[in-house]
Parts: C-alpha cells; structure tokens; sequence
C-alpha cells in the first residue's frame, strides 16, 4: 500500500514538472495556463443548462465577468434537473482525467464521494487564507468537510420541502389559496377535491421528482428525528412507520399527471404556473420559475412547507469544487472567490430562489417567499435532503431512484420497501 502511494506521489510529481515545464513555454503571460497552452478559459460544469436556473447561473456569471477581466467563462453545463445526466457525464470525464476547471456538488453526503475517490482538493487553506470560515454558518461548514478538512465552497441554500400551489386553480375547486394543511390526511382530501374539479391535483416528473416527493413524505410522517435516523442507522427502513408513509407516497403518485416520466422539474412547475395542475411538491428553484414567468407571491401563487414538515428545513447546498487536475487552478479559484462573495451570492442567489450561504451577503431586496426560507433556515429545524445529495451517496441514492422508478410501473408498496431496505444495508454508513 505504501509503495503504491510512493510511486503514485512520484507520478504526479513528474506530471506537475510536466504541466510547469508545457506551461514555462508559453509567454503570453495568461494566468493559470494549463494543458490548454495558456488559456485563460474558466470550465465551469454545473446542470444549470436552461431557464431559471440558466438565470441564476448568468447571474453569478456577471458577477465573475466584473470581477476578473483576466478569465474567460466556459459554460460547461449538461441539461437534466439535480443533475441526472451531469453527474454521469462528470463521473467518465474524472474518471479519464478530464476534469473543468469546477464543478457543481451537493454539500454533504455527495461530497464525501468525491472526496473519497481523490478527485477534489482540500480548500482548508483557502478558507483560512481568504477568511472564509467566518462566511459560512458552522453547521453547513461542517457538511463541505471531512476528517477536519473543507472540499468546497458554497453557492447558496436551497430548501426542498416546499409546496407550490395555483391561487386560481385552488379557488376553482372550492378551496382556500391560504388555507395550510397540518397532515398529509388533509392535504390529500384537498387533492381529491381538485381532482374532482377536473385539474391535475399534484403535478410531478421524472425518476429523481419523485424520489423528491418521497423524501418528504418520509420526513413529514416520520418527522424530523426519525427522518434523519434513516440516514445513521437508527430507524428502521423495514419498520411500520415507514410502511405507512410508503401507504401515503402511493396515494400521492395516484393523483399526479400520467406524462410524468417525459417531464423534467421545470415541465411539472410549469403545469401549476399555468393553472393545468393546482400543486407540486419541488425545490425552491420553482420560486425562480414563477418569478421568470412573471408570477406574484401569495396572489398568483402560494408555497408552504409539505403539510407535516412545518418546522423543518429540508436542507441542500450547492457547492464549487477544484477538481484534482484543474485545467486551470488559478481560474477556479477565482471563479471559487466570486462564488463565495457576498456580491456573487447576493446576484445568483435573488435569481435563483434559494438564499446566500454567505452570512454577509444582504437579502434586503430578496422577494417574499425567499424571506420565508430565511426565516425558516434561521429558526427551524434543519434536516438533509436525499435527492439532493446532503443525505446520502451517489450510489445509495441511485439504488433509491431505481427502486422509486420502479414502483413507478408497478405500484408495489412491499416490494419498493424490501428494496429501500436492501439499499440502506448495502451502504448505510457502519
Ligand atoms: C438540485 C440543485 C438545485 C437545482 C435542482 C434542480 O440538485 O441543487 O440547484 O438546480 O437540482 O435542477
């Protein structure tokens, strides 16, 4: 083991003289240089690919734009919400040592995976340097680390337990727009009133939606304790609660458009900004979508924590790495610089609907629902997301997703349970 180390220091070593000597060549005198021959080119990969999430990553864009003439933006994006086929493309392009300069990573569980297989730096340094562990809240510090040391910077928080509902559609089927629902019991006679209206009651799409909605079921009828115990070992997957929350998760499905599968985020939003479905249970990206569709809070529409998480968080961050390997270090860290400041977040995170990671950052002029996420962040509960990497790995969540796509076709309670429970024992944390 030892000697493979050795050998493996010694390799990259003469590759660095490499890069130095390819680099030592070049007089154009751009920073960062690279493989590339001097390029100043900034890759950044992210699935922020289209609309309102594209917005949000203009935004910070302009930011980096003013803030480093030297270096040149190179949208690396790969379409499909919470990056279902970004984090494939990104998993054969490490794996080929073809890394960009950054790339987008769910603090968390997610992060580990990445860290474990080598393929990003530490930033402690970094952090120390540029003064950044006086940034960010201690608790999200704790979840960009392992074993002491910090991986990433990052870009925002987003909250996932949150229901966006049509104003009109609701009022159409008797219903009040301000009415909250204490239980998922009550939220789906709600449905079925909307159902009998005529409307699309809960709109949804694809694999990863609904791994979405079942996260929140789980963590509206187990609650937020054994919710997290889910992800340590300490609730039982194979236990009555959980039966009963699958029980409610199948009476949800039942109420969502058939097309599902062809639909990504931004399609089953789109059904209740366009008054064809009255709710969908998403991200607050939807917040973005709305505002981009030219929508008024609590007029056009309204959003609430999924009936019985009120209280709780659902907690995911995004966040930029340095890929071991960047094309071009000193880019990345000045793309990592505009991530982290207070400017940049400000920017992204107003377009993006979720809220600055930065706690200098002024959200003074953030719109109405994104002061209700900051005063929940402030004030909740905070529990970590499974579809959105803070929970649990890549490969305990890909498992998730095809035991949740599967009950997709066949309706089976039991067997998506055995199959939740043979994946939390293949990669439970021991
Ligand atoms: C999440 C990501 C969000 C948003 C969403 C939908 O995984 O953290 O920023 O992009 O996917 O694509």
């Amino acid at each position: 083991m030892r000697a493979t180390r050795t050998s493996l220091a010694a390799g990259l070593a003469a590759l660095t003289l490499l890069a130095v000597s390819a680099c030592g060549g070049d007089d154009g005198g751009e920073a960062g240089g690279g493989g590339g021959g001097g390029s100043a080119e900034v890759e950044v990969f992210t699935w922020w690919a289209e609309g309102s999430e594209k917005e949000g990553l203009d935004a910070l864009v302009e930011v980096f734009d003013t803030q480093n003439a030297d270096f040149e933006f190179v949208n690396g994006a790969v379409a499909g919400g919470a990056g279902s086929d970004a984090k494939n493309v990104l998993a054969s392009r490490l794996q080929t040592n073809d890394p960009p300069a950054t790339f987008q990573a769910h603090a968390g569980a997610e992060l580990t995976d990445y860290i474990e297989a080598g393929q990003i730096e530490g930033l402690s340094t970094m952090f120390e340097e540029k003064g950044w562990n006086e940034l960010f809240p201690e608790g999200l510090l704790e979840r960009l680390q392992q074993d002491g040391e910090i991986y990433s910077v990052p870009s925002n928080i987003h909250r996932a337990n949150v229901v966006w509902a049509n104003s009109s559609v609701l009022q159409e089927a008797g219903l009040d727009p301000k009415a909250t629902y204490a239980s998922l019991d009550e939220w789906i006679a709600a449905l079925e009133k909307v159902e009998a209206a005529g409307k699309i009651p809960l709109s949804i799409a694809t694999d990863w939606t609904q791994v979405h909605l079942l996260e929140t079921v789980l963590l509206a009828d187990l609650g937020a304790e054994a919710y997290n115990g889910l992800w340590d070992g300490t609730t039982d997957w194979a236990g009555a609660e959980v039966t009963a929350a699958l029980e409610d998760y199948a009476t949800l499905l039942e109420m969502t458009n058939t097309d599902r599968q062809s639909l990504d985020w931004q399609d089953a939003t789109q059904l209740v900004i366009d008054g064809e479905a009255a709710f969908n249970v998403m991200g607050d990206w939807a917040e973005a979508a709305f505002a981009t569709a030219g929508k008024t809070f609590d007029t056009d529409y309204v959003a609430f924590p999924v009936p019985g998480t009120d209280g709780v968080f659902d907690f995911l961050a995004d966040s930029f790495t340095m890929p071991v390997g960047s094309p071009n270090p000193e880019g990345t860290e000045a793309w990592l610089d505009t991530v982290a400041s207070a400017e940049g977040q400000e920017a992204f995170n107003k377009a993006k609907g979720s809220i600055p990671a930065n706690i200098e950052a002024d959200t003074a002029e953030f719109g109405p629902y994104q002061q209700t996420a900051i005063e929940s962040w402030t004030n909740d509960e905070i529990v970590s997301s499974l579809a959105h990497g803070a929970a649990a790995s890549v490969s305990w969540l890909t498992d998730v997703t095809a035991a949740v796509a599967k009950f997709g076709s066949n309706n089976d309670v039991a067997e998506l349970q055995e199959s939740l429970v043979a994946a939390a024992e293949t990669h439970a944390a021991s």
